[in-house]
């Protein structure tokens, strides 16, 4: 049985992080305590194509009622690898996002923007034999959220990944080259700094479909030394 490499905390937030605020209430105080790999922590979970919709992985078409969603569509592909850059096929993405104005289909999210009836916001699709995912979706709006005076969210999509085991859970998110206030968020800001560009996709116009899309890619690496960072939210 084949044990996981220890996570590279180099590449990930501290789970406190003063600026990041809630951070202080929630993360722990004490030294984590390493546990055994043992058969439940190396095994599953297992998904299979067949779990999935036909629109799952295409936030432009799978909420519909009316219409199309309001915004730019755009295309986030990429792969997905775990230690050594290994590829890993049959691995679960699933995506949340706000909409074209910057609000979530959630009854904590009371910003004062309008939502979209035709968008959800949520997706999922699974890795193919050469690891790689993709979704069609809407760029979403920047969104304020309390964490001080004046603080917006850059656009960015969560993302939550299994990868083959419950040990390479990977929860982070997506941002966008460029972005102005990337430089001014305590949750960008807390991933180490030569980790955290890691967490930005690469415009690519081989992806942008003519006419239609421009074309995002976001490589993701669920363990070892070059891995994504982790987001420190619940
Ligand atoms: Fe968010």
């Amino acid at each position: 049985m084949n044990t996981i490499s220890p996570r590279d905390w180099a590449s990930h937030p501290p789970y406190l992080h003063a600026p990041y605020r809630s951070t202080s209430l929630r993360g722990p105080t004490k030294p984590l305590i390493p546990i055994q790999q043992t058969l439940s922590e190396l095994t599953g979970p297992v998904y299979g194509h067949e779990s999935l919709g036909r629109l799952d992985a295409d936030l432009t078409k799978n909420a519909r009622r009316n219409g199309e969603p309001l915004g730019e569509r755009i295309i986030v592909t990429g792969r997905v690898m775990g230690d050594d850059g290994r590829l890993l096929p049959d691995t679960l993405l699933e995506i949340w996002q706000a909409n074209a104005c910057g609000r979530y289909v959630h009854k904590t999210d009371q910003h004062d923007a309008p939502l979209d009836p035709n968008f959800l916001g949520g997706g999922r699709c699974v890795t193919d034999d050469e690891g790689r995912y993709r979704f069609y979706t809407i760029k979403h709006g920047a969104y304020p959220w309390g964490n001080h005076h004046n603080a917006w969210r850059p656009n960015h999509i969560h993302f939550s990944l299994f990868g083959p085991t419950l040990l390479t859970r990977l929860v982070t998110q997506m941002y966008f080259p460029g972005d102005p206030l990337l430089e001014l968020d305590p949750i960008y800001q807390s991933a180490p700094a030569g980790a955290r560009e890691r967490m930005i996709a690469n415009f690519s116009i081989d992806v942008t479909e003519p006419g239609f899309a421009l074309g995002y890619v976001f490589d993701i690496v669920l363990r070892g030394r070059g891995a994504t960072p982790m987001e420190r939210t619940p």
